[in-house]
């Protein structure tokens, strides 16, 4: 029986994948880990884990040495998604963002650096935005590392720590760099739900700029599938790998809303542009080559069926949505020097 530590697991990403891994693998062990953030719910976790001795959820920080030390200490294979993941706050405070994605990184590659002996596999996710505006139509894992917010130089140095140690201590380390990802479960202050909720609640949608920032939009669901692909590779084979995982097409926000919109039936809501955000990154699209011709990985779900998908959940989970509409809304100073709601 493997067992798996998922960090930041109570998460968005990290969910969708810990139920994946629990819904197909039966024999494994899942320990996750969590300090249910404003970002974080046992919700989110599978219902029937709590009865079941195969999966164990820890209430705790990744900044916790001992903790993560003695949960590491009993993994085969680590997965570290815990991190504060939305770039507005990094704008009006970065604290949290350096303390545990860096710090907090470290941490897990320590122990993951002390129980050598045990662990296979040490997956790190990282993000595209490490990369900042291209300087390229797409963009290879050799792009360079530009960040643009506070949130992304703290991923940064989180991606480049991990590298570090595979350099230095020759750790089996994996390092992922998801572009932009959707689908259920995600909270309601980053974009995708943000939309669909204002949709259900005849809302205008709020645009940043002129909507013409464009990215890569990955249904998570095809991302879980290209983590199961890593963790069952051959370990040598993916030490020290820097993967890209997205769909190598993108869309500007503009784009979204329209199909969001067209896709709910809400044609007739109207869009609201305000002040471009900070720290922007205009044009985010994958390379996903290298993923390709190493796992023969490719997403399987297209844009409108991910959307689909999506708005399926959110139509019929409002309980779980609701309590988070205030935090849509976070009051933030411009360039401009004017008060804006981002
Ligand atoms: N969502 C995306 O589009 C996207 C894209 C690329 C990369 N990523 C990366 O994927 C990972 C997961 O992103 P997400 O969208 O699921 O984020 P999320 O904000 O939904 O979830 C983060 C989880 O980490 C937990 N957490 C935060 N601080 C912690 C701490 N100190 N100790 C333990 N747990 C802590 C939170 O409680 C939450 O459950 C992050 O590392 C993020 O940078 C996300």
């Amino acid at each position: 029986m493997k067992t798996i530590l998922i960090t930041g697991g109570a998460g968005f990403i990290g969910s969708n994948f810990v139920r994946y891994l629990y819904e197909k693998y039966p024999k494994y062990r899942l320990l996750v880990l969590d300090a249910l953030t404003y970002a974080g719910s046992v919700r989110n976790l599978p219902e029937s884990g709590f009865d079941s001795e195969r999966f164990q959820f820890w209430y705790g920080n990744v900044r916790n040495g001992e903790l993560v030390d003695s949960l590491v200490s009993q993994s085969d294979m680590v997965v570290h998604f815990a991190a504060e993941t939305h770039v507005t706050r990094s704008i009006y405070d970065n604290f949290q963002f350096f303390e545990t994605d860096v710090i907090g990184t470290q941490v897990v590659a320590n122990a993951v650096l002390k129980y050598r002996n045990r662990v296979e596999l040490f997956v790190h996710i990282s993000t595209s935005e490490v990369y900042g505006s291209a300087t390229t139509p797409l963009m290879s894992e050799e792009h360079p590392l530009n960040p643009m917010s506070p949130y992304a130089a703290a991923k940064c140095g989180a991606d480049r720590l991990v590298h570090s140690y595979w350099a230095t201590y020759g750790l089996p380390t994996v390092i992922v760099r998801p572009f932009n990802n959707f689908g259920p479960h995600q909270h309601l202050e980053k974009l995708v739900p943000r939309f669909i909720t204002s949709c259900l609640l005849g809302e205008p949608l709020r645009l940043h700029g002129d909507g013409q920032a464009s990215r890569d939009w990955m249904y998570v669901g095809d991302h879980c599938h290209a983590l199961d692909l890593i963790l069952h590779a051959p370990p040598k084979k993916m030490a020290g790998q820097v993967l890209n995982i997205g769909t190598g097409v993108s869309y500007s926000i503009s784009d979204i809303a329209k199909v969001v919109k067209d896709l709910m039936g809400t044609p007739e809501i109207p869009i609201r542009f305000i002040d471009p955000r900070a720290g922007q990154v205009f044009r985010h699209t994958a390379d996903t080559s290298r993923i390709q011709h190493l796992l023969d990985w490719k997403p399987k779900t297209s844009f409108e069926e991910g959307l689909q998908k999506t708005i399926e959940w959110y139509r019929g989970n409002s309980d779980w949505w609701k309590p988070q509409l205030w935090m849509r809304e976070i009051p933030l100073t411009t360039p401009a020097g004017t008060r804006a709601i981002h």
